[in-house]
Formats: structure tokens, C-alpha cells, sequence
């Protein structure tokens, strides 16, 4: 019988995430249908047990509704909990709510030949989507990760937050002017700054000679970020479809037991890009 996967959000017609996953399922022969559900806004828990109630076996979740997953999960992995949002649910006896936005990312900068294991990272921003990759990069093996933002309050709560899974002291935070202390070998972007074509005002400095800035968004082109990140001197720029692409992977894996290939999805999603 053919396994019912989905993804939910608001709006959802042109998430790339049925294609991404189809392709998965016909690399790896599982015989899967995965679907894009609209929810209202007002509607999302109701439209999760309908899915499950039709027998649905998993589900992946989208703005704006991961916190509210979050809420709704029965069960939550470390790396959820910590993240404080929901990406991918795995429906059995209960509902398990996981993030695979972090392993997405980490998994993103291996395969752009950017290794995370002693690396020296900065990541701007303390919101959603900076929240939901602190872990997995710490895991990573990150020698410093510094976390700025322009309220350089919420950096600092951000670093509270993880304190308990920070043993080897890696954690620093603050604004803009306090991540000047070193120079990274990553830098992410994880403000929603490109979404309203700005760049983060960063001090001259930062970027080691080798380094790679990230940008988590993606179809943008050049954002502001990366343009400022390439006049600064990074040596590389990347952007987020890769993440995309990979913390797909992570939940087919979650959900399959088999971690496709994502070569093949990344070329074909990049050269679908304007
Ligand atoms: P998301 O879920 O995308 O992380 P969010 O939780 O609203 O969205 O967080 C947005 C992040 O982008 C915050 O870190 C925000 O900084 P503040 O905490 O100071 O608000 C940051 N941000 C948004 N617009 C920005 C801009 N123009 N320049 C710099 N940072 C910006």
C-alpha cells in the first residue's frame, strides 16, 4: 500500500517539497505519495489529525505553523525541544515531533566543502530560524559559535538557552560589534534581513581567508547579505537551497529508514532558479 506523506503550511502552492520528495521516493523505490495541505490559519491542528486520521504516516511542516507543531507533538527530540519549533512529524501509537533544519544546514556545509569540526562559526540572528540550527551545529564539533543580533539581548538568551548542551564552552553571543573579537571560517545568515533586501551592518574583519557566507534564504539571487559578505572579503558565498534540499533528507530518512541522495534534487532545483 502506498505510504501518505505531506506537507502543511500557509501559504503552500509553491512549496518545492512534494517535488523534493518525489524524487527521493523514486530513487530510493519507496512507494510513497507525499502532498502539499493548505491549512487555515486557524485550522492547523484539525488538519493534521484529519491527515493522520486518513493514515497518514508523516508529515512536514512549514511557516507558519512550527511552533504551533511544536505544541501540538506528543513527544519531542532533543534537538525539537531545544529548537523550539517543528519541521517534520513521524506519525505511530502517538505523534513525534522532530526539526531537521539544523542537520539540513550542517549537512549543507559539508557537502559546499565547508567542515564544521573546529571551525570557527558566527551566526546572526536569535530568532526562529537561528534557534533552530544552535544545536546541531554544537554538535557538529563547532570550536566557537558566536551568536549576534541586533537586540543583542535575545543573542544572549539564545546562548542561555543552550547552556546546558554548551560543556565545552563554545557559546558566545551579543550584538553586531562583540562578534568582532575573531575572524569565522562560516558565517550564517539567519535574520530575515534579506527577505526586505538588507544586510545585517557587520564590522570589517570577520571573515577568515578560506571563509564561507551562508545565507539561509534562497531564490534571491545576490542578497544584500552576500554582497556585503563578498565586499567584506569571504572567500565563498552559498545560499539555502541546499538546506532545503538536505533537512528534506533528514526527515525521508526519519520516516524511511534510507538517506537518499540529494545530489541529483540539488542540481536540478539549482538550475530551476532564475
Ligand atoms: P525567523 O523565524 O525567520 O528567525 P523571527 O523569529 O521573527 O524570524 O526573527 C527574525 C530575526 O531577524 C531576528 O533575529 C531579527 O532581529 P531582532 O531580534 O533584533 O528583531 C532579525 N532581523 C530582522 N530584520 C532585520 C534587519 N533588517 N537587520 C538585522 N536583523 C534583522
Amino acid at each position: 500500500m502506498t505510504d501518505r506523506y505531506a506537507v502543511i503550511g500557509h501559504p503552500i502552492a509553491h512549496s518545492k517539497s512534494p517535488a523534493i520528495h518525489a524524487a527521493f521516493a523514486a530513487q530510493t523505490a519507496q512507494d510513497l505519495s507525499y502532498e502539499a495541505l493548505l491549512a487555515p490559519l486557524d485550522g492547523f491542528a484539525a488538519a493534521v489529525a484529519q491527515f493522520r486520521a486518513q493514515g497518514g504516516r508523516g508529515m512536514n511542516i512549514t511557516v507558519p505553523f512550527k511552533e504551533e507543531a511544536w505544541q501540538l507533538a506528543d513527544r519531542l527530540t532533543e534537538r525539537a525541544r531545544l529548537a523550539g519549533a517543528v519541521n517534520t512529524f513521524v506519525f505511530g501509537g502517538d505523534v513525534q515531533g522532530d526539526n531537521t533544519d539544523g542537520a539540513g544546514l550542517v549537512r549543507d556545509l559539508e557537502v559546499l566543502g565547508a567542515p564544521l569540526a573546529g571551525a570557527r562559526v558566527l551566526l546572526l540572528g536569535a530568532g526562529g530560524a537561528a534557534r533552530g540550527v544552535i544545536l546541531p551545529l554544537i554538535d557538529a564539533g563547532v570550536a566557537r559559535l558566536f551568536i549576534a543580533n541586533r537586540t543583542a539581548d535575545k543573542a544572549r538568551a539564545l546562548q542561555a538557552h543552550f547552556a546546558g548542551h554548551d560543556a565545552r564552552g563554545v557559546l558566545a553571543a551579543g550584538g553586531w560589534q562583540e562578534a568582532a573579537d575573531a575572524p569565522y571560517d562560516v558565517v550564517i545568515n539567519a535574520t530575515s534581513a534579506s527577505l526586505s533586501d538588507e544586510a545585517p551592518p557587520l564590522p570589517a574583519g570577520l571573515y577568515a581567508p578560506d571563509s564561507l557566507a551562508y545565507d539561509m534564504v534562497y531564490g534571491r539571487g545576490l542578497t544584500a547579505y552576500l554582497k556585503q559578505a563578498r565586499d567584506q572579503g569571504a572567500a565563498r558565498l552559498a545560499d539555502g537551497l541546499g538546506m532545503l534540499v538536505e533537512q528534506a533528507a533528514e526527515a525521508f530518512a526519519l520516516w524511511r529508514g534510507v538517506h537518499p541522495d540529494t545530489a541529483a534534487v540539488r542540481a536540478t532545483l539549482r538550475a530551476a532558479l532564475p
